[in-house]
């Protein structure tokens, strides 16, 4: 049985200015998939990324890579989940009131992990929780985070310390407290960045491995000036000591590394959001409608934590 739903298309690629709020027919889950009424959808800069026709794909199309809400229904072949399961789930298409999403994207939403922190893990914490990993970050690293006060680096401090590293992060100035907050050392990104991390006290300038956030010939200098040698590791068995999540051909000349996908990413930030030791500040909430007007806010590029689009009901 089909039934109707409020989406946000975009029938060619381009910019926010494109995007339509419409209602459209979504179909009975097939016999793999759920059927999910989200009711926080995150917003990322991939979404841009995906509206400029960056990554190919179809058009018309509809942004949204990741959400939670509640199951709906659910197909002929799907265990372990029932209607009315608070999920989340990780694909594409969610930016629309009801998504039709694989069964094996989604995931039980922890009682203790609250509809927006679990609609922000996908994208954001697990790209942090997967370069962190292949950069085998632990106990006694100090770990330089160029980036570290948007999505992705907000995350990164954070299982940075549930790892065992300690974080030095880069943002300007107005972000120093948050990363303070979050228990990472803040230097600001500019002119001065090297000398900067090479005056912080207590070993923090002996940094020894860097996550990539930003990836600007800014970013890619300061890490081969800081790693040096460390930079290539001596045995081409042993993990990068320099990962980026937006890589360049620069950033490979150099010796830096791209982020691979790893399995378990979302189970693993999942598990530490329930734990208590990931939270992600959500600066702006704005409803479904305003999608363009969430879009134009990550591109302005200066968001702090998550951007995220709620799916409002008449009895809110
Ligand atoms: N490869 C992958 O799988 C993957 C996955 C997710 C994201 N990404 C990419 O990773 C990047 C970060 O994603 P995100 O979601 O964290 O973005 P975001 O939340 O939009 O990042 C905004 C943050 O970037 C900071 N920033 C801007 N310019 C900076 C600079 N020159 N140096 C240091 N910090 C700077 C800002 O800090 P201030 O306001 O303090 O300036 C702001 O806090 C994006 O390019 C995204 O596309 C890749």
């Amino acid at each position: 049985m089909s039934t109707t739903t409020t989406v946000v298309r975009f029938d060619a690629f381009g910019g926010p200015e494109v995007l339509r709020v419409a209602d459209e027919d979504v179909a009975a889950p097939g016999p793999d998939q759920v059927r999910v009424a989200n009711r926080v959808i995150g917003v990322n800069p991939a979404d841009l990324k995906r509206l400029a026709g960056a990554f190919g794909g179809r058009v018309p199309g509809v942004l949204g890579f990741e959400a939670a809400g509640v199951v709906d229904a659910v197909g002929a072949d799907v265990e372990g989940f029932a209607p009315g399961d608070e999920v989340v789930w990780h694909g594409t298409g969610a930016q629309r009131a009801l998504s039709v999403v694989r069964a094996d994207h989604v995931r039980q939403r922890p009682s203790s992990v609250p509809v927006e922190q679990a609609a922000v893990l996908p994208v954001a914490a697990a790209t942090a929780f997967s370069a962190l990993v292949q950069a085998d970050v632990g106990e006694g690293d100090v770990l330089l985070l160029h980036g570290a006060s948007g999505g992705v680096g907000s995350a990164a401090v954070q299982v940075a310390h549930a790892l065992g590293a300690r974080v030095v992060g880069t943002a300007s100035p107005a972000n120093h407290d948050y990363l303070r907050g979050l228990g990472a050392t803040p230097v600001a990104y500019g002119p001065g960045l090297v000398d900067a991390v090479r005056a912080l006290p207590d070993g923090l300038a002996e940094v020894s491995v860097v996550v990539d956030l930003v990836g600007t010939p800014e970013t890619v200098a300061a890490t081969v000036e800081l790693l040096g040698e460390d930079l290539a590791p001596a045995d081409p068995d042993e993990p990068p000591r320099a990962v980026t999540v937006v890589g360049s051909d620069l950033s490979r000349a150099a010796g830096i590394v791209d982020k691979v996908d790893a399995r378990g990413a979302l189970d693993e930030v999942l598990a530490l959001a329930e734990d208590g030791r990931l939270r992600l500040e959500i600066s702006r909430r704005f409803p479904l409608a305003e999608a363009a007007e969430a879009l134009r806010v990550v591109a302005g590029g200066h968001v702090r934590g998550k951007v995220v689009l709620e799916v409002r009901t008449g009895a809110e």
